[in-house]
């Protein structure tokens, strides 16, 4: 495709708490996400094109694909990042229980592995053949659509905008807005459309 669509899944459960990782059901307003997708995509989109959601294979962005009328791919590579013992924690309780990793991921975001998780250059790494995936791909009737995680778009992201090791890790992709991604010869053209929701 010319153009890639991105978004985070709907906000999560998890998201409510401010945990990081698991595999948690979307909160009501993350559903409300989900449910208005669809309208605000095929806006976007011109008639007669081809479309295909790509997914994770976690619950929050199966959940948040459900009622777009498109044929779906899951994805384990696109899974969010593995934060190892860390799952299911809070900042608080990383900074609390494992002072040391939080001031080292401090330091060095992108290199900073979880302990029996990943790191960023990890995640870049795991995201390989869907970059190569993603460019191989010339069909401009053919649209992708990655529903996806905060750090795994932060990736793919960046991949298309050139962004470096020290600026991916903090990239923002906020919530419940959809990413539009035109690559050009040199760079991309991006337009960011919030749902407001
Ligand atoms: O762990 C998953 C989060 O989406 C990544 O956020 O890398 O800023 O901690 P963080």
């Amino acid at each position: 495709p010319r153009t890639i669509y991105f978004t985070r899944h709907g906000e999560s459960q998890f998201n409510v708490q401010g945990r990081i990782g698991g595999d948690a059901y979307l909160s009501p307003r993350g559903e409300m996400f989900a449910k208005k997708l669809p309208a605000v995509f095929a806006k976007q989109i011109p008639e007669n094109q081809k479309v295909t959601i790509w997914t994770s294979t976690l619950k929050r962005t199966i959940q948040t694909s459900q009622y777009m009328p498109y044929p779906k791919v899951q994805f384990k590579c696109l899974d969010e990042l593995n934060s190892g013992v860390c799952d299911g924690f809070t900042y608080e309780q990383i900074e609390q229980q494992y002072p040391q990793d939080y001031a080292e991921r401090d330091k060095d975001k992108f290199n900073y592995r979880y302990k029996g998780g990943e790191s960023y250059r990890d995640l870049v790494q795991r995201l390989e053949p869907i970059i190569m995936e993603l460019e191989r791909f010339h069909d401009p009737d053919h649209t992708i659509v990655i529903i996806g995680h905060q750090a795994v778009i932060r990736c793919l992201y960046s991949y298309f905008m050139n962004y470096d090791h020290e600026e991916l890790p903090y990239v923002k992709i906020p919530l419940h807005t959809l990413i539009k991604v035109t690559p050009k010869a040199y760079n991309c053209d991006v337009e960011l459309i919030p749902l407001n929701i």
